[in-house]
């Protein structure tokens, strides 16, 4: 054949598909770094987002999922086997990969799950980012998180931003990737990459919050009520609803990462309630892409049919704090049980002791602020937020240092504890000494009872 019309054949082709990016393999990450039936949410978007990508015609050897796996047959759970992340919603717990559940999921399998390094994976399928130099990537993280941290379900375990930040680099570095899209919903989320993340790493991100505020869930049932025996669980996030059920209802081969955003920011900041500012970072040429340059497989352009018809305008979020999501279900618990059973106490208790820690950590913190910087300027040093541009702190090494030794002190932060990673940033960019935080925590948390 004449190699011109080979070559018209194919400008033609991608012209009529409208697709600039033939070559190259799809593949996503999807992360839900917490457990626990009172976090349902974060493992609710995560599902959904996988009957995304599936519908995309990704295959599964290119969808990586993170989830600990406790909510589909938690004895919480009204429908045993089914995870919905809509009050009118389909299952969408059906089909999704158990790559890396229980234990295995945890941020030394992400970096290496993101490194495609193999031999560094512990637990779980194995299955790591084997990606080529024109490969597209998509990661999505749902989780609670804190100024520089997201979550992880242990304790112990955090992804810090700047941990995450190097293991980008150095994928960019082993030219494995022609694009990557970020998009992550958690409290402070815009922290993760204000100020850190490079703008030559071809990675484009979108954050539900700011680095200074919180990320709200959804649908929880306290104003639109929720299906029977989910009065009190929230079954999704403003944000990450809002980027799911956009992708659900929108023509991929059309809609540009651009107009996903703005319809995500506009959906976000007129939720009901509270609301955040959904961001962008990085390298802000990709939001001309076609969502289909992420969500749909490359085999599956051109045959990918949308069914959507006439869009219906999005419903009204109404937004609850991450924060206090989990007290709405420990007290839900509470309310439900029988009056003088076992059951109610029981509950009665695990609400306590939820409230007790928070309280322990607020002052703690407070105190140790006071301590380290006077009544008077305390608590404003240590909530001092940074331009926007500026990272939250200069040497993370001393940020996770500080924490260390507040935890050993004082105990775990835990998931609320988080939102004081800022307190613990501005002591180290106010030059304290590490020993300094040991001396104080042990004397403010020494007479107290370590919750
Ligand atoms: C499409 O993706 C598959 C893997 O899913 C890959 O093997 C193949 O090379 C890609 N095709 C093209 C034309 O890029
Ligand atoms: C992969 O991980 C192993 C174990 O952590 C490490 O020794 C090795 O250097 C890593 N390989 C690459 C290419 O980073
Ligand atoms: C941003 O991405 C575009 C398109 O991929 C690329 O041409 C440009 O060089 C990138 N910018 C930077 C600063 O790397």
């Amino acid at each position: 054949m004449n190699i011109s019309y080979l070559i018209l054949g194919i400008v033609a082709w991608s012209q009529s598909s409208n697709y600039s990016e033939a070559e190259g393999t799809k593949w996503a990450v999807l992360v839900a770094g917490s457990k626990g039936y009172w976090n349902y949410r974060h493992q609710a978007d995560i599902c959904h987002a996988y009957q995304i990508f599936k519908r995309g015609g990704l295959k599964d050897e290119n969808i990586i999922v993170f989830m600990y796996d406790d909510i589909a047959y938690n004895k919480e759970n009204p429908r045993p086997g089914v995870i919905i992340n809509n009050p009118k919603g389909k299952d969408v717990y059906r089909g999704v990969p158990k790559d890396y559940t229980g234990e295995a999921v945890n941020s030394e399998n992400l970096y290496a799950v993101i490194l495609g390094n193999k031999t560094a994976i512990k637990g779980g399928s194995g299955k790591v980012l084997e990606t080529g130099p024109n490969d597209h990537i998509f990661i999505y993280y749902a989780d609670h998180g804190g100024p520089g941290v997201l979550g992880m379900p242990s304790e112990q375990d955090s992804v810090y931003a700047i941990d995450l930040i190097y293991v980008l680099m150095k994928k960019h570095a082993s030219m494995s990737y022609k694009k990557m899209v970020i998009y992550v919903e958690a409290c402070e989320s815009g922290s993760i990459f204000d100020g850190l993340l490079p703008k030559i790493l071809d990675i484009y991100v979108t954050t539900a919050a700011n680095p200074h505020e919180s990320s709200f869930g959804t649908y929880c049932g306290d104003v639109i009520p929720n299906p029977k025996g989910y009065e009190d669980t929230c079954l999704g996030d403003v944000f990450s609803v809002s980027w799911m059920e956009d992708s659900d209802k929108c023509d991929p081969m059309t809609e540009t990462l651009e107009q996903q955003y703005i319809s995500v920011k506009h959906r976000t900041a007129t939720a009901k309630g509270e609301s955040s500012h959904v961001m962008q970072y990085g390298n802000l040429s990709l939001t001309k892409d076609i969502l289909a340059d992420y969500l749909v497989g490359n085999s599956s352009i051109g045959s990918h049919t949308y069914t959507a018809g006439q869009p219906e305008p999005s419903p009204l979020l109404f937004a609850v704090d991450q924060r206090e999501a989990d007290l709405i279900y420990f007290k839900g618990k509470v309310r439900r049980a029988p009056e003088g059973s076992d059951e109610r106490s029981e509950a009665q208790k695990e609400l306590d002791r939820v409230i007790s820690q928070r309280k322990h950590v607020d002052q703690s913190i407070a105190a140790i602020g006071e301590a380290l910087f006077g009544e008077e300027k305390g608590l404003s040093i240590l909530n001092l937020v940074r331009p926007a541009g500026h990272a939250l702190v200069d040497d993370w090494d001393c940020l996770k240092a500080m924490v260390k030794t507040y935890e050993e002190c004082c105990g775990p932060l835990k998931t609320y504890g988080k939102k004081y990673m800022r307190a613990f940033a501005n002591t180290c960019n106010a030059g304290v000494p590490i020993h300094r935080m040991a001396e104080i925590a042990t004397q403010v948390c020494s007479s107290k009872k370590l919750i």
